[in-house]
C-alpha cells in the first residue's frame, strides 16, 4: 500500500510519530509537511526529538489568512497527489492542513483516512470545528480516538469506515516520557515540583481577542504560585499588538518561556500543580500524566477528561480562573479512556483491513 501522510503544525508531528513508524514497518509511506509550522522550536524540533523521518515533500505555505494558507496548500497537494498516486491519504486532526490533505484527496477520488476523526466542540465559531466536520464527511475511514467520537459521527449519520482505535497522543507519551526528563526540564526553568502551575494560550478566541487575553494575564499574576507560560508565537505577537506586554512585565508572578519541545513540555507538565491551557492536546497528555487541568475555553471535545474530574472549563474569565486554581482536584480514579497507547497498530491494522486489496 503507498500511503501519503500530511502533517504541517505542531500536535500533527506528535501524532505522526508513532504512526509513521508502524506504517513504514510494512508499507511505503510518503510523508508531506505543509510548512504551516516553521519555527524550530514549532517544528524541526518535534522531528529531530520524535524520530519522525525527514519529510519526503515541504511546501513551504507559511502562515496567512485560512483562505490563502488553504488554498496555497490544496494547489501543491493536487500536484502532488495526481503525481504520486496513492492509494490512501492520511490526515490528522483538525488544522488548515488537515483540510486541504483532505479536499484534495477526496476531489481526485483518493481515500482519505482521518486520525482524530469525530471529535466536536460543537462551537462553530472555532476554525478547528469547521475543519474536522468538513474532513469527517470526506473520509473514507474514520479512525476515532474515543467512544465519544464515534457516537458524534453516528449522529451525523457516519457509521461505514468508523475505527475505534484509542489515541495516537497517548502511544507518544508512553514512548517518549520517561522520569528523568522532569527532572532535566524543572532544572532548566529553575521551579520546584509541585511548585507552579504550567500555561499555554493559542486558540484563535483568546490570543486574538485582547479582553480575553487582558482577563488570562490577571488570572496568571493573582496565582498563588508562579506561572510558567510557554508562549506561542501568535500570542505573543498579540500581546505586542494589544499593548498588553506592559501588563505582563507588571506581573511578577509569570515567568514567559518561548514555546517549547515535546520532551521539556511534558517533563514540565508533570512537574506542575496544574495546567493552565486552551490547547485541545495538552488537556488530554494532563489525563495521561494524572495533573489536573483548567482549561480556558467554554467547551472540549475532550469530554472524558471533564466528566471524569481532572479538567474544569472556565472560559476567559479572570474570576473563574482564579477560582479554579485555588480548589485543584486530584480525583481518586483515571480509566483508560484514550486507550493502551498502542493506537499506531491500530490505525494499521484497519488501514490494512480496507485497503487489504492494495496491500
Ligand atoms: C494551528 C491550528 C490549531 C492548532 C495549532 C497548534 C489551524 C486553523 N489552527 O494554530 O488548530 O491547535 O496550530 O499550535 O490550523 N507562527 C509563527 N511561527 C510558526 C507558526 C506560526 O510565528 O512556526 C505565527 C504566525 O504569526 C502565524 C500564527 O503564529 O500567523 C498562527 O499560526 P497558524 O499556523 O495559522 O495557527 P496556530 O495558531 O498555530
Amino acid at each position: 500500500m503507498k500511503i501519503i501522510s500530511i502533517v504541517g503544525a505542531r500536535p500533527q508531528f506528535i501524532k505522526a510519530a508513532p504512526v509513521c513508524r508502524a506504517l513504514r514497518s510494512q508499507h511505503e509511506e510518503l510523508l508531506v509537511h505543509s510548512g504551516q509550522h516553521y519555527d524550530y522550536n514549532m517544528s524541526d524540533v518535534f522531528f529531530e526529538q520524535l524520530g519522525i523521518p525527514r519529510p519526503d515533500f515541504n511546501l513551504g505555505v507559511g502562515s496567512g489568512t485560512h483562505g490563502q494558507q488553504t488554498a496555497e496548500m490544496l494547489v501543491l497537494l493536487e500536484e502532488l497527489f495526481i503525481e504520486q498516486a496513492p492509494d490512501v491519504v492520511l490526515v490528522y486532526g483538525d488544522t488548515n492542513t488537515t483540510l486541504a490533505g483532505g479536499l484534495a484527496a477526496a476531489k481526485l477520488d483518493i481515500p482519505v483516512a482521518h486520525v482524530e476523526a469525530g471529535l466536536r466542540s460543537f462551537n462553530r465559531a472555532m476554525p478547528e470545528e469547521i475543519n474536522r466536520v468538513v474532513v469527517d464527511h470526506l473520509s473514507d475511514l474514520l479512525l476515532c480516538p474515543t467512544g465519544a467520537a464515534v457516537e458524534n459521527l453516528t449522529t451525523e449519520g457516519i457509521s461505514d469506515g468508523v475505527a475505534l482505535v484509542g489515541d495516537v497522543m497517548l502511544d507518544t507519551a508512553r514512548c517518549f516520557a520517561d522520569a528523568d526528563e522532569t527532572r532535566v526540564a524543572l532544572e532548566r526553568f529553575e521551579v520546584e515540583p509541585g511548585g507552579y502551575y504550567l500555561a499555554t494560550v493559542h486558540r484563535a478566541s483568546n490570543s486574538d481577542n485582547e479582553q480575553h487575553l487582558k482577563s488570562i494575564i490577571d488570572a496568571f499574576a493573582a496565582a498563588d504560585k508562579p506561572v510558567l507560560w510557554a508562549v506561542h508565537p501568535r500570542t505573543a505577537k498579540n500581546i505586542e499588538a494589544f499593548g498588553l506586554q506592559a501588563r505582563l512585565d507588571s506581573a511578577e508572578n509569570i515567568r514567559t518561556i518561548p514555546p517549547v519541545s515535546y520532551v521539556e513540555t511534558v517533563g514540565l507538565l508533570k512537574g506542575s500543580v496544574a495546567l493552565l491551557t486552551d490547547s485541545g492536546g495538552m488537556q488530554k497528555e494532563a489525563y495521561f500524566f494524572g495533573v489536573p487541568c483548567v482549561t480556558l475555553r467554554e467547551e472540549t471535545e475532550w469530554v472524558e477528561t471533564v466528566e471524569l474530574g481532572w479538567n474544569r472549563l472556565v472560559g476567559a474569565d479572570t474570576a473563574r480562573i482564579m477560582a479554579a486554581m485555588a480548589s485543584i482536584e486530584h480525583p481518586s480514579t483515571r480509566p483508560d479512556v484514550y486507550g493502551d497507547g498502542h493506537a499506531a497498530e491500530a490505525i494499521l491494522a484497519a488501514l490494512e483491513a480496507r485497503y487489504s486489496c492494495h496491500s
